[in-house]
C-alpha cells in the first residue's frame, strides 16, 4: 500500500541483500521510520516488542529471522535455537509457528552449505504468498460488500466496523480484514469504516486510522465500547475482523474485545465476518476457548498511555493509581456460532468444521 505516494510492503530485504527492513510500528502514527534487522536476536526483539505485529507479518518476519540465523551459522543446532527463540516471542498467532515449522522442515532437508540461499528464497515466497492470499481475500470479501451496497438506497456508504489492525500493516500487504475494504473503495463502492481504538495498545486508533487515511478511505475512530450502541442504531452494516488463530471448527482468536463485538453483532443481526489466510488455521485445535493459548502482556500497557504532546514530543503517562494491580489479556476467542462466515483466500465458508473442510478438502 502507499504511504505519501510511495508503495511499501511491511517487511523487505534491505539494499545489502541480506539484512531485513521493517516499518517500526511502535513509532506510528506520529513517525514513519524504517528499522533494519541484522541478527536473529534483533528479529526476535522486533516481534516481541511489536515493532512488527499482526499474525501474518509476525510469521513473515520470523521467516527472515531464520534467514539471519543461518546466514551466521547454518548448523542444525543454530536452526533449532532460532526456531525456539522466535517461537517464544508471541504465543497466540499460529502463523508464527506455521512459518517457523515450514522454514525448519525445508532447511533440514538440505545440506548446511545450501541453507542460506534456500532460507532467503523461502522467506521471499512466504511474503509473496501472503500478498497473493490477501488479494484473494479482498476479491471474495468484495462480493459481500458489493451485495450490501447494491441493496442500499441512493448510494449511501456501507458502514463497516473493524477491531484492532488487520490491515496491510498486520500483513505483508493489503491486510486481511481491510483487503475487501480497499478493493471496494478502489472499485468506487462508498465505504465508511468504524475503527475501534483497541486499548490497550490502540492498534485501531494508531495503525488502522493511519493506513485508511493514507488510502483515502472514510473512517471514524470510536472508543472500544461504542460498537454496540452503533449497532443498535443501524449504523453498522457489517463487521470484518482478522484473526491470530482459527480452529478446525471455526472458533477465532483475535485481539481482546473481538468477542464482545461479535456478541453485540449477534444481538443486533449485524453480520460478523472474519478474514484470514490459510496459514492462520490451526488444524490441530478444535475448541478455541479451551485450547488456544492467550498471550498476557505487561500490565504497563494498560496502566499507561502514550501519545504526542502539542510540542511534538512522544510521552507516556500513567492512568491508574500508584501500585494498582493490572491484568493485560491480549486476545480472546469468539466461538464459531457467532461468526456469519470466514472469508479466506479460497473463498468464504461457514465458520464450522464442515465449512472449512469443504474449502480445504486436503486437510
Ligand atoms: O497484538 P497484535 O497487534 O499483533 O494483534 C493483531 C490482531 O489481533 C489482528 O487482528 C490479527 O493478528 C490479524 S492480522 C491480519
Amino acid at each position: 500500500m502507499k504511504v505519501d505516494g510511495r508503495h511499501y510492503r511491511t517487511v523487505w530485504l534491505a539494499r545489502d541483500g541480506w539484512s531485513v527492513d521493517i516499518i517500526d510500528q511502535t513509532r506510528l502514527p506520529h513517525a514513519f521510520e524504517i528499522a533494519t534487522l541484522r541478527s536473529l536476536e534483533e528479529a526476535a526483539t522486533a516481534i516481541r516488542t511489536m515493532m512488527v505485529r499482526g499474525a501474518p507479518l509476525i510469521g513473515a518476519t520470523a521467516a527472515y529471522g531464520i534467514c539471519l540465523a543461518v546466514r551466521d551459522d547454518p548448523s542444525d543446532a543454530t536452526l533449532d535455537r532460532a526456531h525456539s527463540l522466535l517461537a517464544e516471542t508471541r504465543p497466540t498467532a499460529i502463523n508464527l509457528k506455521w512459518a517457523l515449522d515450514d522454514m525448519r522442515t525445508r532447511l533440514r532437508a538440505c545440506e548446511p552449505s545450501a541453507r542460506r540461499a534456500v532460507a532467503y528464497g523461502r522467506a521471499a515466497e512466504i511474503c509473496d504468498a501472503d500478498v497473493a492470499g490477501n488479494r484473494e481475500i479482498g476479491r471474495h470479501g468484495l462480493e459481500i460488500i458489493g451485495a450490501i451496497a447494491a441493496a442500499k438506497a441512493d448510494g449511501a456508504p456501507v458502514n463497516i466496523l473493524t477491531h484492532c489492525n488487520a490491515g496491510w500493516l498486520a500483513t505483508v500487504d493489503w491486510g486481511t480484514a481491510t483487503a475487501p475494504i480497499y478493493r471496494a473503495h478502489d472499485d468506487g463502492i462508498p465505504v465508511h469504516v468504524w475503527v475501534d481504538e483497541t486499548r490497550p495498545r490502540n492498534q485501531g486508533a494508531s495503525l488502522t486510522a493511519f493506513e485508511l487515511g493514507h488510502h483515502g478511505v472514510a473512517h471514524t475512530v470510536v472508543a472500544d465500547n461504542v460498537g454496540g450502541h452503533l449497532m443498535q442504531h443501524g449504523q453498522v452494516d457489517l463487521c470484518i475482523v482478522g484473526t491470530d488463530r482459527t480452529t478446525a471448527s471455526g472458533d477465532v482468536a483475535n485481539k481482546i474485545g473481538t468477542y464482545l463485538k461479535a456478541l453485540a453483532a449477534a444481538d443486533n443481526n449485524v453480520p460478523f465476518y472474519v478474514a484470514l489466510p490459510s496459514p492462520t488455521i490451526d488444524w490441530s485445535v478444535r475448541d478455541g476457548i479451551a485450547e488456544i493459548p492467550i498471550e498476557q502482556r505487561d500490565g504497563a500497557e494498560v496502566a499507561s498511555i502514550s501519545g504526542r504532546t502539542e510540542d511534538g514530543r512522544i510521552e507516556t503517562v500513567q492512568l491508574v493509581p500508584d501500585r494498582t494491580p493490572v491484568a493485560n489479556y491480549a486476545f480472546d476467542v469468539t466461538p464459531a456460532r457467532l461468526i456469519t462466515a470466514l472469508i479466506t483466500d479460497r473463498g468464504s465458508c461457514p465458520a464450522s468444521a464442515e465449512g472449512l473442510a469443504a474449502l480445504f478438502p486436503e486437510r
